[in-house]
């Protein structure tokens, strides 16, 4: 009797908290990141700089595909870049190298520039090497303000989640090679 009415308290507990959180996911643009979620969840910082390479004899990002309107298209709609990007520890290509940037980004706006993206970062140094974070979202790459999604991840990031702010560094239009900064935040119910 006594544990069944435990069990009630309990999930009473659980529910109000969800109903806080659910609350404070709905405020959240006036409410700082870490706010977002209560008690000890695990929280890792990492900032990371993105060296798309889509020109040159030492190109990482190639086009596999183009709609039938990409070249007539004011956001090159349709087209579909796979990378393997480097990722280092400062915009400095020859920083310390964090890992690679892996996957696709193509035009998913017919209207404005926004990118519809999806990498696998895999970290080959560091505490985090041999494990990947999946970084999804819509990327405004002309924005310096833009979020993205962490999805995932494995090996030391087992069931993360997370933000991602990015800005870029430095690009050129015609060639797409840029270098972008992310800050990511992960959250993880794990240590
Ligand atoms: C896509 O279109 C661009 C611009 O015309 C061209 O350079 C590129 O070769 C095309 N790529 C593919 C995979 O069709
Ligand atoms: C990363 O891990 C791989 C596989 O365990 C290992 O071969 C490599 O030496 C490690 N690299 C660094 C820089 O620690
Ligand atoms: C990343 O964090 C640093 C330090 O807080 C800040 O200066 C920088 O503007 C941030 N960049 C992005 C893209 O959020």
């Amino acid at each position: 009797m006594e544990k069944r009415a435990f069990g009630v308290v309990f999930l009473l507990a659980i529910a109000s908290i969800s109903q806080t959180v659910a609350q404070t996911l709905l405020t959240h643009g006036s409410i700082p990141v870490e706010k977002l979620f209560l008690g000890p969840l695990p929280v890792t910082q990492i900032r990371l700089y993105f060296h798309n390479v889509a020109a040159g004899p030492k190109a990482t990002a190639y086009r596999i595909a183009n709609s039938s309107i990409t070249n007539t298209s004011p956001t090159l709609f349709g087209f579909l870049n796979m990378i393997d990007n480097l990722l280092t520890a400062s915009p400095d290509p020859n920083s310390p190298q964090l890992g690679r940037a892996q996957g696709l980004y193509g035009s998913a706006d017919l209207n404005a520039i926004g990118f519809f993206i999806n990498f696998n970062f895999y970290f080959t140094s560091g505490p985090y090497n041999g494990s990947t974070l999946n970084i999804i979202g819509r990327d405004a790459v002309f924005s310096n303000n833009r979020e993205l999604s962490v999805g995932g991840g494995t090996g030391h990031f087992r069931l993360a989640n997370g933000i991602v702010t990015a800005r870029t560094i430095s690009g050129d239009v015609a060639t797409m090679n840029a270098v972008f900064e992310f800050n990511i935040t992960v959250y993880q119910p794990i240590p």
